[in-house]
């Protein structure tokens, strides 16, 4: 894990804003689960949309891991980076047709989450095969925007409508590999994965499918955020998971895979975003601490009021006050913490911005025309910068490069 003094170093040797990933501990997550769920058959697909950093990639590849991709862009950065199109399964919403034939000839798995794509399924590709992915009717998450179960949610086929689900699959004499649910991100009780698992279990009989080869229960594996918060007992979490599966593929006759696809476990914790206090400014009742990033470079307060915890690496010791801890983009709302009780914070003070390994950078734009911060990735203990910020004449000029005018 970096430390404080290294997260310091780092800022002073690249600049700000910056991301710093621990691909160390990246991997050791991966690991874990493995521990964690000790069944033989257990697949872990990494969620990219969490973090696209092609070295964390390149690392999990290396250690094993397959790939949940949610777009054709992300299919196709998975197979140039090496990983074989059998370790990949494409679940998508709302696909076109020609995204649809355009993962269907790359040779990758799709994971078909509505009656109206599995018609079509049917109809373009008969004989084909495909994974399902089912509503498990669960509602839980960190926040009800990635919620994935019941009614308000887009994703996954009503359990309900298995009966034109088969006669779908009949007529397209579709072959189903696979089953998958997904229930959210950032699962409350692990009450809520035994529950969702259960559902799924619940259409996955050999009278229906006959010839799977493994069920998927998605990610949404906790992490912390907020100090003093409860990490999960994964240990105990994992030992019932086995023996739900294990009592399934008893049921089922044959002993298949086990797959999950984590983003957020594998990748929050070992990231950090670090950015300079350059204002400080006394607005009658409120102490604004001004940053050189702003929510496009991370997004997740803004977007989902989450807490992410703020070190001020320059002055730890400092005396606790109370700040808005603020971006440089033209919005009001642009704010990484508000209220917050933090050392001190003066100009020219390095903050580092944890949790921030997941659904920050790979949600990030260039509103207000800012780049996307460098990127270094720590590597048996090595930092590399992997990524290197665009100055803001470079930005201009890739705006101008992609238009015709
Ligand atoms: C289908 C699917 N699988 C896996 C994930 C990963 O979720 P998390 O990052 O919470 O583990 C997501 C994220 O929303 C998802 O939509």
């Amino acid at each position: 894990m970096a430390d404080s003094e290294q997260l310091l170093k780092l800022a002073q040797q690249y600049g700000t804003p910056l991301y710093v990933y621990d691909g160390d501990g990246v991997v050791q997550h991966y690991r874990a689960l493995f521990d964690f769920i000790p069944w033989p058959r257990l697949r872990v697909h990494y969620a990219l949309k969490a973090n696209y950093n092609p070295m964390l990639l390149k690392l999990l590849g290396e250690a094993g891991a397959s790939i949940d991709a949610v777009s054709p862009g992300e299919v196709h950065l998975a197979l140039q980076l090496g990983f074989p199109k059998e370790r990949i399964l494409f679940t998508a919403n709302n696909l076109t047709d020609a995204e649809f034939d355009e993962v269907r000839d790359l040779g990758v798995l799709m994971n078909i989450g509505s009656l109206s794509r599995l018609a079509k399924a049917a109809d373009r590709a008969p004989g084909m095969a495909v994974c399902l992915r089912f509503n498990p009717d669960v509602m839980d998450g960190d926040n009800e925007k990635t919620m994935t179960g019941g009614d308000l949610t887009k994703f996954g086929i009503l359990l309900e409508d298995i009966g034109r689900v088969l006669e779908i699959v009949r007529r397209g004499n579709l072959r189903v590999v696979g089953l998958h649910e997904h229930t959210g991100s950032g699962l409350q009780h692990t009450e809520s994965v035994f529950r969702s698992m259960k559902q799924l279990m619940s259409v996955a009989t050999p009278e229906n499918f006959p010839e799977l080869e493994f069920l998927d229960f998605g990610g949404g594996f906790k992490v912390p955020y907020k100090p003093g918060e409860e990490r999960v007992d994964y240990y105990a979490m994992g030992r019932e998971i086995v023996s739900l599966f294990g009592d399934f593929c008893r049921r089922y006759g044959r002993e298949l895979e086990m797959r999950f696809e984590p983003g957020k476990y594998m990748v929050a914790e070992s990231g950090w975003m670090l950015t300079e206090v350059n204002t400080i400014k006394h607005n009658r009742s409120r102490v604004i601490a001004g940053c050189n990033a702003g929510f496009p470079q991370l997004i997740r307060p803004v977007l989902y009021g989450a807490y992410h915890q703020i070190e001020n690496l320059s002055h730890p010791a400092g005396e606790l006050h109370c700040y808005d801890v603020c971006g440089n983009i033209c919005e009001t709302g642009d704010r990484f913490a508000e209220q917050r009780e933090l050392p001190e914070l003066r100009e020219g003070d390095i903050l580092a911005i944890g949790n921030a390994g997941a659904y920050c950078y790979s949600m990030g734009g260039i509103y207000n025309l800012r780049p996307m911060p460098s990127e270094v990735v720590i590597v048996n203990g090595t930092a590399r910068l992997v990524r290197r910020a665009p100055s803001h004449r470079e930005l201009a000029q890739s705006v101008l490069g992609e238009y015709q005018l």
